[in-house]
């Protein structure tokens, strides 16, 4: 009889299923993901424009983890001058491919850096970066406190660091957030329904099937499962978006990130941070002015507890001394 696989596979089974899943998705990526090329893009024009300020007079490093097709690099493009650094890192080598294409057709002083590398381990030397760069990618990796620790290490005194586009823990910790999220999804099934009325507006456009045909093949053919292991396309999103709280349709409570909590586990690394949660009703951009308000008036009775969270946070200049180190 067909085994299926652990529910929750190794780290490193993680990266690669993450490798091929983005490989496979690379071709599709800014068709399907319209809540992020298209909703975030108002949303990463200020945070750019945040994080730009700490640019040094002289020559800038910039770094994008997971840069995927390229579109936070993109964001940032308008603050690089000549002599700066653009550095893409990505696990997927067809999704840098992309990115390399779109930051080209930018134009602009420089050429971007494109270098396939998992994120935990990254080939620069410590504090070369004066931004880090990291949209949609968190919840993706089976480490994350080892990927922010990277960052730490890359960023330069003074440096910043922006995050955004992940799942907000606290969006499902919280009653009334849940009773509003599992009521909103709700009237969305509801909607569907009753699409042939008065049409579907999605968010994203239908992920293609053929797309997990293709990934468990790549699964097969690499080794990752047995020609035995059955797997299905829930198995596989928990596995790629392995943080997610909604990954392979489901509605769990653990999963997502305390965005403050990311920042004080760094123990006193950044000087300052700002954080901002959003999407309170799970959409970016609820369709239609009467959620977009609903959206909004909750973002203001509850503006912790928004479904996604960004967070720019500036690195110390000078780390705070240790216990060993403080004076007597
Ligand atoms: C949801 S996409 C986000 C892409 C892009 N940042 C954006 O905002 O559109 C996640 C990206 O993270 C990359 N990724 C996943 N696991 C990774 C890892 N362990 N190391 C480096 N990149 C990884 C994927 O290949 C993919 O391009």
């Amino acid at each position: 009889m067909a085994t299926l696989p652990p529910t929750r596979p190794a780290p490193e089974v993680v990266v690669r299923i993450n490798r091929i899943w983005h490989d496979v998705e690379a071709e599709h990526y800014d068709r399907v993901h319209h809540e992020i090329i298209t909703d975030e893009a108002e949303h990463w024009r200020k945070l750019a424009a945040k994080a730009a300020v700490c640019l040094p007079q002289g020559p800038a490093t910039v770094v994008d983890i997971g840069t995927g097709t390229g579109f936070a690099m993109a964001s940032f493009w308008p603050y690089l001058r000549p002599g700066d650094t653009a550095v893409c890192l990505d696990i997927s080598v067809p999704m840098l491919g992309k990115a390399a294409a779109r930051l080209e057709s930018l134009g602009g002083p420089i050429p971007p850096i494109c270098a396939a590398c998992d994120a935990s381990g990254i080939p620069l030397p410590s504090g070369r970066a004066h931004v880090v760069l990291m949209n949609s990618v968190l919840h993706h990796m089976p480490e994350p406190e080892k990927v922010l620790a990277e960052v730490c290490r890359l960023l330069a005194p003074g440096g910043m660091f922006v995050l955004a586009h992940e799942p907000n823990a606290r969006a499902r910790t919280s009653p009334h957030a849940v009773a509003l999220y599992l009521a909103y999804r709700a009237w969305r099934k509801l909607r569907r329904l009753a699409k042939s009325l008065y049409g579907h507006k999605g968010q994203a456009a239908e992920v293609p099937k053929d797309l997990y045909e293709e990934v468990i093949r790549r699964l097969r053919e690499q080794k990752v499962i047995t020609k035995d292991q059955q797997v299905d396309w829930r198995w596989i999103s928990q596995a790629v978006d392995f943080h997610s709280p909604t990954a392979g349709g489901a509605f769990l409570r653990q999963g997502g990130f305390d965005p403050s909590a990311l920042i004080e586990q760094q123990s006193d690394a950044y000087e300052a941070s700002s954080i901002e949660t959003y999407a309170h009703l799970g959409k970016i951009r609820p369709s239609g002015w009467l959620l977009g308000l609903l959206d909004r008036l909750l973002g203001r009775l509850f503006p912790r507890s928004g479904a996604s969270f960004s967070l720019v946070a500036r690195k110390a200049e000078a780390i705070a001394g240790t216990k060993e180190d403080a004076p007597a």
